[in-house]
């Protein structure tokens, strides 16, 4: 495809301008999982809904009405508006004239106002977004004057809640840019340029810390897509309040969940559960399931119960202290098994899962219900888990296997269907650890 041909989000952006009641967006995803986020956009928007999909992110148009349920999915974790989308011919040799590119872009051609009236409207700022000049002199003598230095939240929150606005503020926004490629300008570059622009253009008070609005600026090769973010705190931090060391995040929880399906009155178990982010995040999605979870480690199951204590509406979970290779289920029991498994790393030892794996494998093929249950794995160690396949071979197939990022580190997820072969025979092999 020629370089300078329509690009699929020009395209969508495109069609997002023709109707005012439409408008596109961007979400991050967690790495591995775009069609998770991209199923449960089909199931809660509309099945026919133009969705493209990208590493980590997925982008799509959608109406105003439709806000409402974006912001309820679970799989998707920041919302930002796409307020613009172009590429540029850049020169690849004058720094001056490609950042010059950038700038000529904000002052000259990009419309920014149905972007930021749906901004506005989105995340209930009161402010001034095109405030006088007068007003803007004035504000920026006030801020000298008294050198007011607003203390930015400590913690998961990012900038200022847009909602806390008075009438009469004037937007404070920073700017920061992502950038893929080879280019010879900075991303910093990039965002001093846009930045300062979007300044003399608005007038709008620069803040890095207590923004209300971050614009981020991605430069992918030689397409700009401009965005502004809606969400002031990124959803995967529902849920919990006491955090272990290896806490999933509650959108991989959600995520991992979706891909065992689960039916109303199933029996889902998250049998190492640490703080018990699934089995909480289970519980909220999955009402009309029965859930249960426990763990090895008296801290952990601690954890979990203050986290479901705090949880808004006290989930309704039975948590126990257990070991996973012997689980107090008769055979054939269990509809779901969701876990994320010790790592070998940040949790637990690559040596120790040589045959922890093959317990747990071996354990699940006897709670689980033949030929109906499912099981959703989430490791890192694939050769500790290749291993105990091999051993458990026969009583599960590998229906789907997923590479995925978490906390940096490149996992895997395994579905796994329980096959119909009888348990017995893999009875003998293991000797039991006392609860
Ligand atoms: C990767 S962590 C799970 C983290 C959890 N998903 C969360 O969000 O906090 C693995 C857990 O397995 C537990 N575990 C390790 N060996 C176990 C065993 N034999 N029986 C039960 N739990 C075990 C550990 O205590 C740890 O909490």
């Amino acid at each position: 495809m020629n370089e300078n041909s329509e690009s699929n989000l020009q395209k969508l952006f495109a069609e997002s301008l023709i109707n005012d009641n439409v408008f596109m967006i961007t979400t991050t995803v967690d790495t591995g999982f775009e069609w998770q986020a991209v199923d449960e956009c089909k199931e809660k928007l509309n099945k026919n809904v133009k969705i493209i999909k990208e590493r980590g992110k997925i982008y799509l148009n959608v109406f105003w009405n439709q806000f409402a349920q974006i912001q309820e999915m679970r799989s998707i974790d920041n919302i930002f508006i796409v307020a613009d989308v172009r590429k540029f011919e850049f020169s690849g040799i004058s720094k001056e004239a490609d950042l010059q590119l950038f700038k000529d872009a904000v002052r000259d051609d990009m419309k920014l106002k149905k972007a930021l009236n749906a901004w506005k409207n989105i995340t209930g700022f009161q402010g001034k977004i095109y405030p006088t000049t007068d007003e803007y002199n004035r504000a920026e003598k006030d801020r000298k004057l008294c050198n007011t230095i607003v203390t930015p939240i400590k913690g998961k929150k990012r900038g200022q809640d847009p909602s806390d606005t008075e009438k009469d503020e004037i937007l404070r926004y920073r700017v920061t840019c992502e950038r893929i490629g080879k280019h010879i300008f900075e991303s910093a570059e990039v965002a001093r340029a846009i930045g300062g622009e979007l300044q003399d253009k608005y007038l709008w008070l620069v803040d890095l810390s207590t923004y209300y609005l971050e614009v981020v600026c991605k430069v992918i090769g030689n397409e700009l897509i401009t965005q502004l973010r809606v969400t002031h705190e990124s959803k995967h931090h529902r849920n919990i309040i006491s955090f272990g060391p290896t806490t999933l995040r509650a959108t991989v929880c959600y995520n991992l969940l979706r891909l065992a399906h689960p039916n109303l009155g199933d029996i889902i178990i998250d049998p190492m559960c640490g703080s018990g982010s699934i089995p909480i995040e289970a519980a909220l999605v999955y009402s009309q399931c029965y859930i249960m979870g426990g763990d090895n480690h008296p801290k952990a199951v601690f954890r979990t119960k203050s986290n479901i204590e705090a949880s808004s509406s006290k989930c309704k979970i039975d948590l126990l202290h257990w070991n996973v290779s012997q689980l107090p289920f008769k055979d054939s029991f269990v509809d779901i098994v969701v876990t994320d498994m010790p790592f070998g790393k940040r949790s637990g030892r690559m040596i120790d899962n040589r045959i922890l794996y093959k317990e747990i494998l071996i354990e699940l093929g006897r709670i689980m219900k033949p030929l109906t249950g499912r099981s959703v794995l989430l490791t890192y160690d694939r050769r500790s888990f290749s291993m105990a396949l091999q051993t458990a071979r026969n009583l599960f197939c590998v229906t789907k296997t997923l590479g995925v990022n978490i906390g940096g580190l490149q996992a895997a997820v395994y579905v796994l269907k329980r096959t119909d072969m009888s348990y017995e025979q893999f009875k003998p092999k293991f000797v039991k650890h006392n609860v």
